[in-house]
């Protein structure tokens, strides 16, 4: 008996994933210590008011997280997804990540659509400065970088509370045009992403065939929409569970 997920050569899959799948990396999740990330509540330090407020702290806390994750390796999860991309086309699995580490680019994903922004990214905070976002694994702990066109602060190219992903439109896209919707290690409580599932449901409501999987330690808050569930850890549940038939 196999509990595989069976995919044909010409389905499409779009894959989300959450901390869920970097905290086998040593990566530390959002709101599974009690609701305080790394010993802060998260809108204290990833929203704009917390810019406003106190830009220095929030770029000590993404300098340390700079700092902790440079030293993370994908794990089994990550590699198993890269497998997948392979296995099936780059062009027919869509990963979509809420993560801001690069583990799935590191495991050798050759495409990854970042919701939530790059933590080895930063941008001018000026929105309408020609400045694109750059590569920076830079730390600052001390003077606050500043825009070399334009003199604003730089800031890290993060998604905020309160703030929009990226992307939105290009995701619902993907989301239409899917077989197979899957999401692995994120909690569901986080909107717009943890509302994508429900395109599937509406989809089905529509005659559609397309199908919904969660791979995850426990059940997410939005777990109702999904067709299957299967708890456990992302680098123990991932690997082997997609066969492709030809
Ligand atoms: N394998 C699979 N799932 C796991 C594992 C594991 N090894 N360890 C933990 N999980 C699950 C937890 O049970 C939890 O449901 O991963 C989920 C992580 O949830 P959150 O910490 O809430 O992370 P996420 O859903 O990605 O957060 C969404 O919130 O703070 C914002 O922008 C931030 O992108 C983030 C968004």
């Amino acid at each position: 008996m196999s509990n595989a997920i069976q995919l044909a050569a010409s389905d499409r899959v779009f894959v989300l994933t959450g901390a869920g799948i970097s905290a086998e990396s040593g990566i530390a999740t959002f709101r599974d210590a009690g609701g305080l990330w790394e010993g802060h509540r998260p809108e204290d330090v990833a929203s704009p008011q917390a810019w406003a407020r106190d830009p220095a702290l929030v770029w000590r806390f993404y300098s340390e997280r700079r700092a902790s994750a440079a030293s993370a390796l994908p794990n089994a999860g990550h590699v198993a997804l890269a497998d997948l991309q392979e296995a099936l086309g780059v062009d027919s699995v869509f990963l979509c990540t809420q993560n801001v580490d690069s583990l799935h680019e590191q495991a050798g994903s050759p495409q990854v659509f970042h919701m939530h922004g790059e933590l080895y990214k930063t941008r001018c905070e000026r929105p309408a400065c020609t400045l694109a976002p750059f590569e920076d694994r830079e730390l600052y702990f001390g003077e606050l970088p500043r825009c070399p066109e334009c003199g604003a602060r730089l800031r890290p190219h993060i998604v905020w509370f309160g703030e929009e992903p990226f992307g939105m439109r290009r995701i619902t896209r993907e989301v239409q045009a899917c077989d197979l919707f899957v999401t692995v290690g994120s909690s569901g409580v986080v909107y717009p992403a943890a509302g994508l599932v429900r395109e599937i449901l509406y989809r089905r409501q529509q005659g559609e065939s397309c199908r919904s999987l969660y791979v995850g330690l426990e059940a997410p808050a939005n777990a109702g929409g999904f067709q299957d569930v299967r708890l456990g850890k992302a680098g123990e549940v991932l690997p082997g569970l997609f066969t492709v038939t030809r």
